[in-house]
């Protein structure tokens, strides 16, 4: 995929400089104070990391080095020998210190029904959980399945796993059985939290049936613990499934914690990549604790007193990072979401800021414009003086809708944060500072501390000065960086560290324009991004190619209007096989039973052909173009095994919506 979008009327040369309000009480109230700091980030980064783990972190044993790193073979390690747990930073020292004040807000799917516990009690809860899984026989360096809704047992499941140096793996609530099978069978995991149902917007999620379903093939799970959501009645088999809240009553609010290894694996997190096989990506305990603390406070301006929201799911890295570990190792008080922004009307996220007095409010481009399309009169409605800075994460945000969250939500004072990173970065990697930098709509401005990004040419030479574009990629490790890939180094090397020596490649493009501003451009690979879920077009051709019918698949992106990208599906149908509606339903569903709902492909073609060279290789580049109605510069085809497939799928194009 070109890294350079088509014009540069995509690039908004309006420039929104920080407020005097904003400067006033910011961290970083210029950027000369930016400046200074990040200067010093990259300068010395082994003086400004260490500076920074020991005022941040509560350490158990201090650590004999700041890093040692060696990209041809992917060894990176932070903070080595040191001794910490992130349960203690996110729990125990805030129950402590601030014990009664708020640590976690969940917003129940039904506004107002939902409930608010303190550190004390989050210290409880999660001493509770975490003495349940140890007398079932989890220990240290075990892996720990999380299928669960936004209700507060999947925040104690995950710190709880923590506390006793478990390895937490959440899987999004909205993958399939097969999925959730394949990521617990690859993390070897011995046990899944999960709950009866969940609900979302209005609608019940059967949560414990698609665990049961997944485990029957997972021969290393010996538990499966149930919280109950609904209450509804589930099947539930009594050797193997433990209804949690009981458990959780007979235990004692007291665990004691287990002292990890700054590098010991504090999670795996599953991401789609360019192949059919999710990666399971691992992040280690110090490094990716810190990047997230230290990120959620600056690019968020976390101040005490804060009511601080991030509206993403925790199946997420945005979760992970943004709902709980950077949030409560801050000690700060974050929102738990359990809704979607349309319900019960495209007023919600508004009506929750003011009712909740949220201060800082984190979502998505697919959110912003799915509520901006339904009319300003769902924001007016409520008051939003509560806010101080608003964040964007997961997609590029194009202008106009950055401008509406701008003007409409944030009533012009509140800075828009366009954060961008990645699973693999562990935490936010470009952002503007909210006191600091002055705003282009659109771009994600500058890098944080720690972080040296780079454009790079095609061949992997770096491309200095400003008004370039290229490959994206970061040069020198930063402590949230991941560590590896569950099961296969090997794949992590090649993927992100050998293509070009020296440098982690992000598989983004992005443009430098001619004031420094980094502009990212979307994927360079055969990944796509659809509501801000990333998703491998390899992972939708292999569900496609399931179906009786499909003999071949080739998968795509093409612009949505709310999604960002929607995925487009070419399908070669096999002998004996009929175009028609009924058919087209089959596929989709093969796709909603292999990977889940939010992979459907939004428009599938049946495909006389493919676009091919002679020697078989599938012209990607066409498909896309063709997908997105752009036929303009289809670009030599005469190297094609058949030119004329070309025309027969512009056709087909045309006719389909
Ligand atoms: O293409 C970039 C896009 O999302 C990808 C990472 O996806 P994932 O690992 O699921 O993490 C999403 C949440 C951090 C990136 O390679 N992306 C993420 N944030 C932005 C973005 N693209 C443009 N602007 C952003 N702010």
């Amino acid at each position: 995929m070109a890294p350079v979008p088509e014009s540069e009327s995509q690039f908004s040369s309006e420039v929104y400089p920080p407020s005097e309000a904003m400067r006033a009480r910011a961290h970083l109230p210029s950027m000369e104070a930016y400046r200074a700091l990040y200067d010093r980030s990259v300068r010395e980064p082994e003086a400004f990391w260490e500076e920074q783990a020991l005022t941040q972190l509560d350490w158990f044993h201090p650590f004999s080095k700041v890093r040692e790193y060696d990209f041809e073979w992917g060894q990176v390690q932070w903070f080595l020998n040191g001794r910490l747990n992130a349960c203690h930073n996110c729990v125990d020292r805030h129950a402590s210190q601030r014990g009664t004040q708020t640590a976690l807000i969940w917003e129940s799917d039904t506004p107002g029904e939902g409930r608010s516990v303190d550190y004390r009690e989050l210290q409880r809860e999660v001493c509770r959980l975490a003495n349940v899984l140890r007398h079932h026989g989890i220990r240290k360096g075990d892996r720990v399945a999380i299928y669960m809704p936004m209700i507060l047992e999947a925040v104690y499941a995950m710190l709880a796993c923590a506390r006793i140096g478990a390895v937490h793996n959440v899987v999004f609530a909205g993958f399939s059985a097969e999925s959730l099978r394949d990521r617990i069978n690859d993390a070897r995991c011995k046990a899944v939290i999960t709950a009866d149902e969940g609900i979302r917007g209005g609608k019940i999620i059967p949560l414990k049936r698609t665990v049961d379903e997944a485990v029957m093939a997972c021969p290393t799970v010996k538990f499966v613990f149930v919280a109950q959501r609904t209450g509804n009645k589930i099947p539930f088999y009594p050797q193997r499934d433990v209804w949690l809240r009981p458990a959780m009553d007979a235990e004692r609010p007291f665990c004691p914690i287990e002292h990890v290894d700054a590098e010991d694996t504090l999670f795996l997190l599953y991401t789609s990549g360019s192949t059919g096989k999710p990666k399971g990506v691992a992040h280690t305990t110090a490094g990716y604790l810190l990047h997230a603390a230290l990120s959620h406070r600056y690019v968020f301006d976390y101040q005490p007193g804060d009511v601080y929201a991030c509206v993403a799911d925790i199946g997420w890295i945005t979760g992970h990072s943004y709902v709980v570990y950077g949030p409560l190792c801050n000690g700060a008080t974050t929102v738990l979401f359990e809704s979607v922004p349309t319900f019960p009307d495209a007023g919600r996220y508004w009506e929750m800021v003011e009712r909740l007095g949220i201060t800082q409010f984190y979502t998505s481009p697919t959110a912003i414009r799915a509520v901006a399309r339904e009319g300003d009169e769902f924001v007016k409605r409520h008051d939003r003086s509560s806010l101080r800075i608003l964040g964007s994460v997961g997609e590029p945000i194009n202008p106009e809708a950055w401008k509406w969250y701008h003007t409409q939500v944030g009533e012009g004072r509140c800075p828009v944060v366009d954060t961008w990173w990645q699973t693999e970065t562990g935490g936010i990697m470009i952002s503007p500072m909210p006191g600091a930098t002055p705003l282009k709509p659109g771009s994600a401005t500058f890098p944080f501390f720690g972080v040296e990004p780079v454009v790079l040419d095609e061949q992997g030479r770096e491309i200095e000065g400003n008004g370039v574009t290229g490959l994206l990629a970061i040069r020198n490790p930063w402590p949230g960086m991941a560590r590896t890939i569950q099961n296969d180094h090997q794949r992590f090397v090649e993927t992100y560290l050998r293509p070009f020596m020296g440098y982690y490649i992000t598989g983004d493009g992005c443009r430098r324009d001619e004031d420094g501003y980094y502009w990212i451009t979307g994927r360079v690979d055969d990944v796509i991004n659809v509501s801000g879920h990333r998703m491998g077009t390899a992972e939708v051709e292999s569900a496609l190619v399931t179906h009786p019918g499909c003999a071949e698949a080739a998968v795509v992106g093409f612009p949505h209007d709310i999604k960002g990208q929607g995925i487009f599906a070419y399908v070669i149908l096999n002998a004996g096989w009929e175009e028609g509606q009924e058919l087209i339903g089959e596929l989709k569903n093969e796709v909603r039973h292999h990977i889940g709902p939010f992979a459907t492909p939004d428009l599938i073609l049946i495909a006389p052909g493919l676009p091919k060279t002679r020697s078989g290789k599938i012209m990607r580049r066409i498909l896309r173009k063709i997908a997105s109605e752009d036929y303009g510069e289809l670009g030599d085809i005469t190297t094609l095994a058949d030119p004329t497939v070309v025309e027969a799928l512009i056709e087909k194009r045309k006719s389909i919506r």
